[in-house]
């Protein structure tokens, strides 16, 4: 059965980015001049998916006025003849179709994504974290969505992580049936190093089946007293088994300070214009000593 649907939860607190979190969500900081749920949103188009299910909550409105029309603007660039940048601006807000629904209290991931059930219906579906954009040269959803279509299962992406970030992911238990793909028996919400079954992380990327709101319904609060994905999936895994694809491509964490800011300079050092001057920046601060 085709995707035609994703889901971009993006209701969470951000409390690693206050205070500027206070009225700015997360998602709307910028890698370079765009925020960074555009790169989510674009992985998405470029994945076959138009129509999105933006899960919010309080404080998110900028996130859908940002795809959607502003007329204003539009005649005021159209009227200066600025172009390039009337296509700029139109071509964010003809991108995708938007639908929204708030998730009252931030009770986790889990719970976001079944916020959503009404407006996902009965077929399977896309998730693409809101804060983690993957830079490569197939779109990471497109790559899950071929995994999806060949086995009829879950699929979840995969990275390699060090032993002592696991603590930070969900962390997978399973068996390769073929080059970079896993059979998953079992997931762990951020295990102790000690307990991990693997070093083989979930990113932000899903292809789910409807049938994962029964198991999300069933699933009691975990690690952080959220409701966790992870935990859902992990009781899919040992009734009807799920995929994972070590995907090809780079993962930015930009719902951290440091992700954020490397994502943020790896766009700007591949941007054809800013990358050179950059470069010669970075150059000479490494040469300076870093003073
Ligand atoms: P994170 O844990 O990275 O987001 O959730 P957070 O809770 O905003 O982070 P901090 O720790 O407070 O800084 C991963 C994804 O799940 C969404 C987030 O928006 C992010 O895309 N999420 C998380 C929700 O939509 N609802 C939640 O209740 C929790």
């Amino acid at each position: 059965m085709k995707v035609r649907k994703a889901v971009i939860p993006a209701a969470g607190m951000g409390t690693r980015f206050l205070p500027i979190t206070k009225t700015i969500p997360k998602e709307m900081l910028p890698l370079l001049d765009r925020p960074v749920i555009q790169e989510v949103v674009e992985e998405s188009v470029l994945s076959g998916i138009r129509d999105i299910v933006l899960v919010t909550g309080m404080g998110k409105n900028s996130i859908e006025d940002y795809f959607d029309i502003s007329p204003q603007l539009e005649r005021f660039l159209a009227e200066k003849g600025k172009e390039s940048l009337l296509e700029r601006v139109e071509k964010v807000s003809r991108m995708v179709d938007i639908a929204s629904i708030r998730q009252k209290e931030p009770k986790g991931l889990g719970h976001a994504i079944q916020c959503a059930r009404s407006l996902v219906g009965d077929d399977p579906f896309a998730v693409l974290l809101g804060d983690d954009i993957i830079d490569s040269r197939t779109p990471c959803t497109a790559q899950l969505i071929e995994v999806f279509e060949r086995f009829g299962k879950p699929v979840v992406a995969l990275q390699e992580v060090p032993l002592e970030d696991v603590h930070r992911y969900g962390v997978v238990q399973g068996e390769e049936v073929e080059p970079g793909v896993f059979f998953i028996s079992r997931l762990v919400e951020k295990p102790d190093p000690d307990q991990a079954p693997s070093r083989l992380a979930v990113a932000g990327r899903y292809i789910l089946p409807p049938e994962i709101f029964t198991y999300l319904e069933a699933t009691k609060p975990g690690a952080g007293g959220e409701i966790q994905l992870t935990d859902a999936l992990d009781g899919m895994a040992g009734k009807s088994g799920i995929y994972g694809l070590m995907f090809e491509g780079q993962r930015y964490d930009t719902g951290n300070l440091l992700g954020f800011l490397i994502a943020n300079i790896q766009y700007a050092l591949n941007d054809e214009e800013l990358g050179p001057q950059l470069l010669a920046y970075l150059k000479n601060r490494v040469l300076q000593g870093g003073e």
